[in-house]
Parts: structure tokens; C-alpha cells; sequence
């Protein structure tokens, strides 16, 4: 009896169904960043694309669950950089006090976002959407006190803008993706 699929066609049927799920996982993360980009006018739907796209098994993802679990992780990655790159700015010591006081700010408002963030996570999972959103909601503001902080003294530049926008923007799209959910 011939074999249903001969040792050539195999490896064929796996790229098949391999390229059919990134296409799938594509479309996904597009309609998703489009509608939370749609409802959301601060959040960039192409950095939305790139940041989901670029994530670990994200292109095997087949429905917006997982995507969402994706997208807090990322944040968690995020904050948990961002915590690190504060702790080596302190240890500069060469900024003016001005300065040393907005980032200690922003070290303890990263530090508090790492648990917050690991909570969330295990909200997200056990579908308690609602605590799942405050946490996120908590984070997202964060990176917007801490970037203010800085902006309360005249000529002095955030040396965190990126990394703030960067978590704003992450937190932004999974409370998107929870917000669709719940
Ligand atoms: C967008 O950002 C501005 C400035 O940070 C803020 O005032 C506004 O509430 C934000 N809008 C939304 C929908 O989050
Ligand atoms: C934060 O996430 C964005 C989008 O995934 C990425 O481009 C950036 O490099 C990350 N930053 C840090 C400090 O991890
Ligand atoms: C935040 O990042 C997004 C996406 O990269 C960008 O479009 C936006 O201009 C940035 N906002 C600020 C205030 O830097």
C-alpha cells in the first residue's frame, strides 16, 4: 500500500501547515493592533504590529487569549529592562539632585510594576479580567507619572521618554486585548 504522504511530501504538508499558521497569527496580530489603534489614538498601530510580531511564539498563536498573554509579557520584560537601566543611571551619580530624585521615583514605580505585572499575568489566566485591568491600568500609569516627573522642572530631559512610551504603548495594547475579552 502506498504511504499517505511519502517522505518528500511530508516535510511539504509541515512547511504548508506551518506558513498557513503564521499567516494566521499575522492577521491576528493585524486586525488586533488595528482595532486597538482605532480605539485607542495614542497607541501606534505599527509599533503595535512590530512589538507583537517580534515577540517569542507569537507566530503561532491562533486566538486573541494567547495574544493577550503575549502582550503582558512583553510589558513585564519591558519594565523588568527598564528597572535594571534606572538602577545603573542611580549608580552614575553625576546628575543633578533634581534628576536623582525623578529617576528614584521612577526606580520605585518600575519595582512596584514587576509583581504588579506577574499578578496580572495570573489574573489574565484565570479570566479575572477586571483585577487583570486595574494591574495593566496601574502600570500604564506609571510610565506616565514617571515621565512627568521630569517635566516639572524647566530644560531638563527625560532620559527615559523611549522606555516610558515603549510601556505606555505595550500596556496600552493589552488592555485593549482585555478589554475585548471581558
Ligand atoms: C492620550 O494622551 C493624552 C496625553 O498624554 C491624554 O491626555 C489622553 O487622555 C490620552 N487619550 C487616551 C484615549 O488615552
Ligand atoms: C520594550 O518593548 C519594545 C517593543 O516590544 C521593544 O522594541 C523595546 O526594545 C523594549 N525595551 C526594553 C528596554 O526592553
Ligand atoms: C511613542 O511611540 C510611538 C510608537 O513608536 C510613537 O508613534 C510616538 O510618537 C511616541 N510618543 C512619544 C511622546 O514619544
Amino acid at each position: 500500500m502506498r504511504p499517505l504522504f511519502s517522505s518528500y511530501s511530508l516535510p511539504l504538508l509541515l512547511l504548508f501547515i506551518s506558513t498557513f499558521h503564521t499567516i494566521n497569527a499575522n492577521n491576528l496580530i493585524h486586525e488586533t493592533c488595528k482595532k486597538c489603534s482605532q480605539k485607542d489614538p495614542n497607541l501606534s498601530y505599527n509599533f503595535c504590529v512590530n512589538s507583537l510580531q517580534a515577540a517569542p511564539k507569537s507566530q503561532s498563536v491562533d486566538d486573541l487569549r494567547e495574544l493577550g498573554k503575549i502582550s503582558i509579557k512583553l510589558i513585564k520584560q519591558n519594565v523588568t529592562n527598564t528597572r535594571s537601566h534606572i538602577k545603573k543611571l542611580l549608580g552614575n551619580k553625576n546628575s543633578d539632585s533634581f534628576i536623582e530624585s525623578c529617576l528614584s521615583d521612577c526606580f520605585d514605580l518600575y519595582s512596584d510594576a514587576v509583581p504588579t505585572l506577574s499578578q496580572a499575568l495570573k489574573d489574565y489566566k484565570a479570566k479575572r479580567y477586571d483585577d487583570a485591568n486595574i494591574e495593566v491600568s496601574s502600570v500604564l500609569d506609571a510610565s506616565t507619572t514617571c515621565e512627568d516627573g521630569f517635566e516639572e522642572k524647566k530644560g531638563v530631559v527625560s532620559p527615559l521618554t523611549k522606555r516610558n512610551n515603549d510601556t505606555f504603548q505595550l500596556s496600552a495594547i493589552a488592555l485593549s486585548i482585555v478589554n475585548m475579552l471581558n
